[in-house]
């Protein structure tokens, strides 16, 4: 991915080569303790589903027999997605990732490159150490739930020029680049393929995709990446620590995204975040209902006219960090009076501020798809309690 590996050099031009050899020196280690002990999070008591995407399907005693009923609970922008719904079970046996271009029956690598519809979950907890990107085919629901699924120490997922997948339940931590090499890019075809950047989730040219409950942390380079007209996207109930620049979503000024439609819902961004919660160039995102509790620069940051519709999220800003939630990149003011970033209903704790712009009206003029409606953000500790992958869901109970 030269193009996209390009274009985020240029945007993170700025940031010096000391800030990049204390990445790589801090994220080079394998799988860290500490970022497990981040992401273990118990629950054993009874069902508790607050928010609407979670209270469509996790306190259904049978959610283990009836996995493909996840797929009509998204919400947002990436509504339309129905991942491998209709199709079979395939259930993923084997950690291993050997071969890149014939993956072993079993594999999670094996699972993804099938060109039918399938909904694909775990025999059982495992860590799967990614050798080379994962380049995942249409129509897939990737399904944790009831296991413990860590994709860590290894390359981290490609969407590429796809649609409609599910990505559910899922830790992924120490995400770092792969070299590249040969490795096969769907059922019937393998080439030659340029190192990957080191993302958890680059998501470049595709649509129809939502990830939920995910725990993401310490990657090399960005925890998803949102590229190449890439669109109609939700992320939601998941988890975020310790990284730098967390979500990018529309990387390029050469290669415009502005039909870009991004919802980010009912998230958690926790400890050791600095930046980029997202920053969004073009398109439009919605952001709604997350608890905002560390951000050391800026939490929402954004350039070229994109448009931010911040609603019913909490604000709160840390001791010894930054206290505006927002950063415009590069423009005048002249510039960024004109763009949209709205916050409604938002609430601000210890003195975090959100600098508004552009159109106090926009609401009026929205033609799009509905976008969520905003709980008042003082629910925002609920709603967002059970956010990431460590649900504790089990089979026969509620999850
Ligand atoms: C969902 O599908 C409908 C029907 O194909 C389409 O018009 C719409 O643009 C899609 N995406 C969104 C976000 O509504
Ligand atoms: C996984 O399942 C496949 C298909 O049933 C089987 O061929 C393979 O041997 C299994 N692998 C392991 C490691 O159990
Ligand atoms: C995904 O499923 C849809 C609807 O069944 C189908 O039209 C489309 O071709 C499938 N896409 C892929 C990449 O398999
Ligand atoms: C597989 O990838 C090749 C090369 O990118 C592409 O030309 C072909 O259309 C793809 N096939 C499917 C079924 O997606």
């Amino acid at each position: 991915m030269k193009v996209v590996k390009f274009n985020l050099l240029l945007y993170v031009a700025f940031i010096s080569c000391i800030f990049i050899m204390a990445a790589q020196f801090t994220f080079s280690s394998p799988i860290s303790k500490s970022n497990r002990r981040e992401l273990r999070k118990k629950h054993d008591g009874p069902c508790e589903a607050h928010n609407s995407i979670d209270k469509c399907w996790r306190c259904d005693p049978n959610w283990a027999e009836n996995r493909e009923k996840l797929a009509d609970c998204v919400q947002g922008f990436g509504h339309n997605t129905t991942g491998g719904k209709g199709g079979e079970v395939y259930v993923v046996n084997d950690s291993s990732d050997t071969d890149l271009v014939n993956p072993k029956v079993g594999t999670l690598r094996h699972a993804v490159l099938q060109p039918e519809p399938l909904w694909i979950i775990f025999r059982s907890t495992m860590t799967i150490r990614l050798c080379q990107e994962l380049i995942i085919a249409g129509n897939k629901t990737i399904d944790g739930r009831g296991a413990h699924v860590h994709i860590a120490g290894g390359a981290g997922f490609m969407l590429q020029f796809v649609k409609n997948v599910i990505i559910s339940d899922l830790h992924m931590y120490d995400i770092t680049p792969g070299d590249g090499g040969i490795i096969r890019s769907n059922s019937t075809h393998f080439g030659h393929r340029g190192a990957s950047d080191g993302d958890a989730i680059t998501i470049f040219g595709s649509s129809d995709i939502w990830v939920d409950h995910c725990s993401f942390a310490g990657t090399f380079d960005g925890l998803i990446d949102i590229v190449a007209r890439s669109t109609d996207i939700t992320i939601s109930n998941c988890h975020f620590v310790r990284h730098d620049k967390a979500l990018l979503f529309g990387a390029s000024d050469i290669h415009p995204d502005e039909n870009m439609r991004v919802t980010i819902a009912y998230n958690h961004f926790g400890k050791g975040l600095t930046q980029r919660l997202p920053a969004v160039r073009w398109g439009f995102v919605q952001v709604v209902n997350n608890d905002y509790t560390h951000w050391k620069s800026y939490a929402i940051g954004g350039a070229k006219g994109a448009t931010i519709i911040s609603q019913g999220n909490r604000y709160v800003a840390e001791d010894g960090a930054a206290k505006e939630v927002t950063y415009r990149k590069k423009a005048p003011k002249a510039e960024w009076e004109k763009w949209t970033w709205r916050s409604e209903g938002d609430l601000m704790v210890n003195g975090a501020f959100f600098v508004n712009s552009g159109n106090p009206n926009w609401a009026a003029e929205y033609k799009g798809y509905p976008l969520i409606c905003a709980e008042p953000a003082e629910r925002v500790p609920e709603l967002t309690k059970f956010a990431g992958a460590a649900i504790g869901c089990k089979v026969g109970v509620p999850c």
